[in-house]
């Protein structure tokens, strides 16, 4: 017999939501959410809405093929809805995971983080002064992360203490989990302690590089949040969500045989040049996500949205429509903005070619009825729009996938005609 709702009151609404109903300011303050922040991540306020929306029931199986940090498997796993998620970014891919586990041995977890800030103190000091912080950055030197400039990233002082926490951890024995717990907590710090400013999608360096801190300090601060938050959820019963590592554009192949999805809720990139390998860069030279530059161009050439570094080159090539759909579906946007050169008609072609096999590999994985809720902006090119909510919702109806309504939920720069909407589509 099918359940009733586990999510109390139907009654949500998709327009005109508040800025933490939509972005990740939601999580600002939510246990584990917080953990690390992803400027272009969604609320969790969102993903449960939606998910009352469709009176999900432990009988359901959530998909989340872009799962970023990890929102909707960790808002899923305390609904006790079974989830799945698929993120291509090994960086973002770890985060999902880590956060969306079952710990139960907290005290233990307690334990080790703080016997590893003990160790760090021994071994670690915040430099007295420039002198100190280039003697000290000598002395770690084989520990700087291979970043591109990396002192456009920390101070002196800052990037000393971070190559000695990289070289205590490179090296540190744990178990297995709460080594993952370790390295999230230092990952999570990372662009907290850095030159980059926060408040914009994309991070921009500040022209007031920010002050030498105490980054043992900084790191306590990080593991007492972390375990405050592991022991705020360890009572409460939940259900067992998977996050893989992959391309949702060959999700079968990734979720080999999982169980098939009865909603999808999801954000993908938006069609907006934004590149989640270039944001992430520090994170994945930092632990070693990636071995060198060409992999993260690698990286952000399999994404889908993929535009900066070798990504560029490839839609240099020119890119061919898929498909006949593809093609009538873009071609009034890409004629009007062509005339300004080509690079933009074929990074669009390349992101709804993608959409398009993402479309054809959610046809499959997805249950005979399902429901379906993709979070999307919207685009201006050369001042001219591209409705990428109503070019997504036609090329899902190629694959039996019926439109039930596109809520266009806030504006993104006020009088700009940019929007986020939500297209919720079944079959
Ligand atoms: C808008 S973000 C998702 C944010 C997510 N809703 C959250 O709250 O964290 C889009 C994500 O899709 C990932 N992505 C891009 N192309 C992908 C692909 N082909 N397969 C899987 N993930 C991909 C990006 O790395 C990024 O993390």
């Amino acid at each position: 017999m099918r359940q009733r709702s586990l999510l109390p009151d139907n009654e949500v609404t998709f327009t005109s939501r508040s800025v933490k109903a939509v972005t990740f300011q939601g999580k600002l303050s939510r246990p584990i959410h917080r953990w690390y922040r992803l400027t272009p991540s969604f609320s969790p306020i969102l993903a449960e809405d939606i998910a009352r929306h469709f009176g999900l029931t432990e009988d359901d199986h959530v998909l989340d093929p872009f799962s970023g940090v990890g929102t909707v498997p960790l808002c899923m796993k305390y609904r006790r809805i079974g989830a799945s998620s698929i993120e291509v970014n090994p960086y973002l891919h770890f985060v999902s995971a880590v956060k969306t586990r079952t710990y139960t041995d907290i005290e233990e977890i307690a334990d080790c983080l703080g016997s590893f800030v003990r160790e760090y103190r021994s071994f670690n000091r915040a430099p007295k002064d420039a002198a100190d912080a280039q003697r000290l950055l000598r002395e770690h030197e084989a520990f700087i992360p291979p970043i591109h400039k990396p002192l456009r990233w920390w101070s002196e002082g800052n990037l000393a203490q971070l190559a000695c926490l990289r070289r205590l951890l490179l090296a540190y024995q744990a178990e297995p989990q709460h080594l993952d717990l370790l390295r999230m907590g230092v990952l999570g710090i990372l662009v907290p302690v850095s030159n980059a400013k926060h408040n914009h999608v994309s991070l921009t360096f500040d022209d007031n590089p920010r002050p030498t801190v105490n980054i043992a300090n900084v790191i306590a601060a990080k593991y007492r949040e972390m375990t405050e938050d592991l022991r705020s959820v360890c009572a409460q019963t939940c259900s067992e969500v998977r996050v893989y590592h992959g391309n949702s554009k060959a999700a079968s192949a990734v979720l080999h045989g999982g169980p098939k999805a009865s909603a999808v809720i999801t954000s993908p990139p938006y069609p907006n040049r934004f590149s989640y390998a270039r944001e992430t860069r520090p994170h994945l030279f930092f632990l070693n996500f990636v071995k060198n530059a060409e992999a993260v161009g690698q990286l952000e050439t399999d994404s889908i949205g993929g535009t900066w570094g070798k990504a560029t080159s490839v839609l240099a090539e020119g890119v061919a429509p898929l498909n006949r759909v593809v093609d009538s579906l873009l071609a009034p946007y890409t004629a009007r903005f062509n005339g300004s050169g080509e690079l933009m008609a074929n990074y669009v072609t390349k992101y709804f070619n993608d959409m398009y096999s993402h479309a054809a590999e959610i046809d499959k994985v997805c249950r005979s009825k399902a429901r379906l809720a993709y979070v999307i902006g919207n685009s201006k090119f050369y001042g001219h729009p591209l409705p990428s909510d109503e070019i997504l919702a036609a090329i899902f109806a190629e694959f039996g996938f019926r439109l039930d309504g596109i809520d266009r939920m806030r504006k993104r720069q006020s009088k700009s005609g940019l929007y986020e909407a939500v297209v919720f589509l079944s079959r």
